[in-house]
């Protein structure tokens, strides 16, 4: 995978260390989510309630994970779960870590730390930046977020490492905290999802909203530039 990554002219390596294994994810299971997906009413009712996403479906076809398919099992959806779980394959550790970092000579990021320890580790292995991150809150109940953990990393990593920070990011006041609690920038998941599903323009319009949310959370704090905005604000 990493060199096809390299043939491809991928530049970054990000490497996700918080999905051990597959996990019972309880909001799912009672929201009825499953793969393959059931049909039953409730998702027949909220299929018909998106018109525009539901026609949208039917004329494009249902989206498959086109970088993963020519390795999916021939079969069903079920089958390319199953083989989905059977490639998390434990906890990735400094072991694991030090060989993908002698196979991969460009930028490497570890996403999905949250200890200062575990930060400075991936640092002392190689890594050029982390990513603090609790998988957005899909693994683990129990695991703190970014923005409690950021403070700690940053005085311990300091000022000069490339801490990056996601989860639960949903505007550009949002951005600005995260940066304000020690990260120098922001990955954001599922509302670019979301975007995405409702309009093909949808991403670039919600990058448009949190650009302005964000430049106009500067003005109010004064901050000239991103890094301005260390230490200042922080409200849940
Ligand atoms: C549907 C879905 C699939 C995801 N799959 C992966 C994945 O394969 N690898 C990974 O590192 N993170 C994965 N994540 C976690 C995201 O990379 C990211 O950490 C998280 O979504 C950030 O939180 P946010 O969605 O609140 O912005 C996934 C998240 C979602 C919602």
């Amino acid at each position: 995978m990493i060199a096809r990554a390299r043939a491809a002219g991928y530049r970054v390596l990000v490497v996700t260390v918080d999905i051990p294994g597959p996990t019972r994810r309880r909001r799912d299971i009672q929201s009825g989510l499953s793969v393959p997906p059931r049909f039953g009413a409730r998702a027949v009712m909220q299929i018909l309630s998106c018109p525009r996403w539901a026609l949208g479906m039917a004329r494009r076809g249902v989206p498959v994970f086109e970088n993963l398919a020519p390795y999916f099992p021939k079969g069903s959806l079920a089958d390319a779960a199953d083989f989905l779980g059977q490639m998390m394959v434990g906890h990735i550790g400094p072991a694991r870590l030090s060989r993908i970092r002698a196979a991969w000579q460009g930028p490497l990021i570890v996403k999905g730390v949250l200890h200062p320890d575990e930060a400075a580790e991936a640092l002392a292995l190689g890594a050029d930046g982390v990513v603090i991150s609790n998988h957005g809150g899909r693994q683990l109940d129990a695991a703190p977020a970014a923005p409690e953990m950021l403070p700690a990393v940053r005085d311990r990593l300091g000022d000069g490492a490339l801490v990056l920070a996601d989860g639960g990011v949903r505007s550009g006041l949002d951005v600005a905290r995260m940066i304000a609690r020690g990260a120098d920038a922001v990955l954001i998941g599922r509302p670019f999802l979301h975007a995405a599903a409702a309009h093909p323009k949808g991403p670039a319009h919600l990058a448009a909203v949190l650009r302005a949310e964000l430049e106009t959370t500067m003005i109010q704090l004064g901050a000239k530039r991103l890094a301005d905005l260390r230490g200042t604000i922080w409200r849940g």
